[in-house]
């Protein structure tokens, strides 16, 4: 796999290329601001840019992709903007389900989806539902997600488990608790991508990002390209991950 880096030819290793890669898509409003556009049109290209992206994933064979839409703070921002990202997601839920299907990708949510409206809700068990045979990419999408919400949440569950005897406390391990998170069937990411200069991790797969390498981009979200997830995979691939070991 081939591809050009504005300077060279870059050849990604195929053998080499990350199962899982969780993005925090940052930088919309930005993007807005320098085109004096209303923020919802930084979101509106935001939605965009991650169709692109989801392309690129499965030109190159990323099984899993996470992208960060909407976090538990999220909700601090005003009303208007609220709406707008809401009424985004609405109409993207909807018209991403017939493409969805017809490009291989299983579609879900990870977050407590229970404080979004009912007919979000809705239309994300149609569209989970409508694309849970899809086996070339899994899109995850992490709406009212925040990493600490997910560890309460998993906390309560095992806790619900002990209570009622279905396992001993001393049967928890890292397995239990991974089971547990809303990312319980999905590999840890290896690689998380930042955009928009930001360097935090701001909540997101606190429990999963253990091991992950990171990469940030400079990038306004609706900015980024095929080639920039192209370039940050390559330079994952030139890392030496050792995990702890020597
Ligand atoms: C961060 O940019 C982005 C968000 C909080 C929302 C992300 C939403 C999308 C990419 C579009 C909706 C997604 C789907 C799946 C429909 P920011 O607003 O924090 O930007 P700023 O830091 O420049 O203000």
């Amino acid at each position: 796999m081939f591809y050009f880096n504005g300077k060279e030819e870059i050849t990604l290793d195929s053998d080499n290329i990350p199962k899982h890669i969780a993005i925090i898509m940052d930088g919309n409003g930005r993007w807005a601001k320098k085109r004096l556009l209303p923020r919802k049109a930084g979101h509106k290209a935001g939605a965009d840019a991650l169709e692109g992206i989801i392309d690129a994933c499965k030109k190159i064979g990323v099984k899993h992709l996470t992208v960060y839409a909407f976090s538990t703070e999220n909700w601090k921002r005003s009303q208007e903007e609220i709406d707008g990202i809401m009424d985004l997601l609405r109409s993207y839920v909807k018209k991403y389900t017939e493409r969805a299907k017809k490009d291989d990708v299983k579609m879900d949510a990870i977050g407590d989806i229970t404080r979004l409206d009912l007919d979000i809700q809705e239309s994300i068990k149609n569209l989970t539902e409508a694309t849970k045979d899809k086996d070339t990419l899994n899109l995850h999408i992490a709406l009212n997600y925040g990493g600490r919400d997910e560890i309460r949440r998993c906390v309560k569950k095992i806790c619900e488990d002990v209570e009622s005897g279905k396992i001993l406390s001393s049967d928890i391990d890292e397995s239990i608790i991974s089971k547990n998170l809303d990312t319980s069937d999905i590999p840890d990411p290896e690689l998380v991508i930042r955009t928009s200069g930001e360097e935090r991790i701001s909540n997101f797969l606190l429990w999963q990002i253990a091991y992950s390498e990171f990469y940030f981009s400079d990038k306004l979200w609706p900015d980024f390209k095929e080639e920039d997830l192209f370039e940050a995979v390559y330079k994952y691939q030139n890392r030496n991950r050792r995990f702890g070991g020597r």
